[in-house]
């Protein structure tokens, strides 16, 4: 009988007492400058995922509120301070938004670790510090948003030797609406905010219900920081409801989502009212494909933590392990005692290095792959069920079958669960390693400079690594191929979704 790694008492008294604190108290949206309750008065709670409890309700959001988070973005875009300040004014906001964060590190990775259920000391590593890099280098860009001068050659029919001066402007594209998810809750907030803000534009964001949290919380930093009333607003709300709101409104100039394949459909259909620009960043099914020359020291640790890092709850995750059959059972023998060696535990544990799933319906979805991929012939030689019986854990799960066209090879299942197969031919290997609707993210692992190169040229991705795997960085444009995604986040790149070309001509 597994013993539940869920405490018995509440998570909440881990956490220091100005984060509790913060936490009870009442928790309102941000509209406007103010902090205001929703128009419904209606709340939605917000669970511990090591326990199930509940921490705290924060406002229901819906479309009356983001009515009123549109016009407020709308009134900041074109009124007041925010479109009068210089590139270098807004650089400096976001600079201060940083530091703030900073300041503030610890107290937002024990945040996320109540709202998420990850491991305190991985947000303090990795989620916490990705926040603040990303501000800072998008601080950098707000004064590096430049047009071009353009020779044009345009003949003037009757007016001999006409000549013109022609350049290029990059303007804030206006009001955008983000939409983003819980795996990674403050980051994903800084990848959409920072872009937007270096830009010029204003924003209404919503976070995902399983995760309001830190954005609450950042929402007041960027108050402290000095940002113009409106600029940021923050909406949270049920997905249908306050998200679909706001793909759809007439108001919104763009909208940004981070989420499944399956919403980024329903968010493309919802612009399509407008126009609106869409840009998406979705599920993945990525390989890491390991051949028989491979560093297998550094590789099986790497294709663990390729799957398992967050448990398993990353857009890029190595969901899909390629081996050469040479090495295949040596290879997934190690990813299997990786697995073992992870500690499952509560986001205060000082020894947990995996935490709980995010909620009951991630719970049951993973459990319920890993059924489906037994009944297609899929065999977990680790894992492969919930642990404990409180909470939202799930044992780290390698499955090793054959059967490529199952639902396990082909879905994204966004848990600990890998799905591991022999492979022989290089051809086959690429056909199968693009062969998924999806096209994120891939890992190539050999000590061979050649093949390396020319399998990252193969795959049909947006990012590949090699010898290592979830590297991220502000300065990497990120994003998907395929139904993974449109448009690219973090990088310059990024810029490209936040501003309009316009070409101005003059006849000298
Ligand atoms: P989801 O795609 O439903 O949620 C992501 C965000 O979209 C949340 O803020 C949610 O409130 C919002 N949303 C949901 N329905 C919406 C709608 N109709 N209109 C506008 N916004 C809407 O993802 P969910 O349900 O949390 O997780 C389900 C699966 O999605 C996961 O198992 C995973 O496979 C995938 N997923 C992928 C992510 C990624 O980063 N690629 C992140 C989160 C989930
Ligand atoms: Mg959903």
């Amino acid at each position: 009988m597994v013993q539940s790694v869920a405490p018995q008492r509440s998570v909440l008294e881990f956490a220091d007492s100005r984060v509790r604190e913060w936490v009870a108290k009442p928790h309102r949206m941000l509209i406007g400058g103010q902090w205001v309750e929703a128009a419904s008065g209606e709340t939605f709670p917000v669970y511990d995922p090591a326990t199930g409890e509940i921490i705290a309700h924060v406002p229901s959001g819906d479309a009356p509120d983001i009515d009123r988070a549109v016009a407020a973005a709308r009134q900041a875009f074109e009124h007041g301070p925010w479109p009068k300040l210089t590139p270098s004014d807004r650089g400096k906001l976001l600079w201060k938004l940083a530091e703030l964060v900073e300041q503030h590190a610890e107290e937002f990775a024990q945040l996320e670790g109540l709202d998420n259920g990850k491991p305190v000391q991985i947000a303090r590593a990795a989620d916490v510090p990705l926040a603040v890099d990303l501000f800072r280098y998008m601080a950098g860009w707000a004064t590096k948003i430049e047009g071009e001068t353009i020779p044009i050659s345009v003949p003037v029919a009757g007016v001999e030797g006409t000549r013109f001066f022609a350049y290029t402007r990059r303007e804030p594209v206006g009001v955008v609406g983000q939409i983003i998810p819980w795996n990674f809750p403050l980051l994903m907030a800084a990848w959409k905010l920072g872009p937007a803000l270096a830009a010029g534009c204003t924003v209404v964001l919503k976070p995902a219900e399983q995760t309001p949290l830190s954005a609450l919380r950042l929402g007041e930093l960027v108050q402290e920081a000095g940002f113009p009333d409106g600029v940021v607003n923050i909406v949270p709300g049920y997905g249908e409801k306050a998200g679909a709101a706001l793909a759809a409104h007439p108001g919104v100039d763009k909208v940004a989502f981070t989420g499944s394949t399956e919403v980024g459909k329903l968010i493309v259909q919802a612009a399509a009212g407008n126009l609106k620009r869409v840009t998406l960043e979705l599920g993945g099914k990525s390989p890491a494909i390991v051949f028989d020359d491979a560093d297998l020291d550094i590789t099986i640790p790497g294709v663990a933590q390729a799957i398992f890092f967050n448990h398993g709850q990353c857009c890029c995750a190595g969901s899909r392990l390629y081996v050469n059959k040479k090495v295949f059972d040596t290879v997934v023998e190690g990813v299997a005692n990786e697995a073992k060696k992870i500690r499952l535990g509560h986001a205060f544990d000082p020894e947990a290095t995996m935490g709980p799933l995010v909620s009951q319906e991630q719970l049951e979805r993973v459990s319920g792959y890993v059924q489906i991929g037994q009944q297609e012939g899929w065999r977990p030689i680790v894992g492969g069920q919930r642990y404990g019986n409180r909470g939202y854990f799930f044992m780290p799960t390698v499955l090793v079958g054959e059967n490529e066209s199952s639902r396990v090879v082909q879905e994204e299942i966004f848990g600990p669960v890998l799905c591991a197969a022999p492979f022989d031919d290089l051809d086959d290997l690429l056909r199968r390693a693009n062969d998924t609707i999806y096209g994120l993210a891939a890992s190539v692992w050999t000590r061979d400079i050649r093949k390396a190169h020319t399998i990252a040229h193969g795959l049909r991705d947006g990012t590949v690594w090699i010898n290592c795997h979830n590297v991220f960085d502000a300065a990497l444009p990120f994003g998907g191929y395929k139904q993974s995604g449109w448009g690219r986040e973090m990088g310059h790149h990024v810029l490209q979704n936040y501003t309009e070309v316009k070409a101005v001509v003059v006849a000298l």
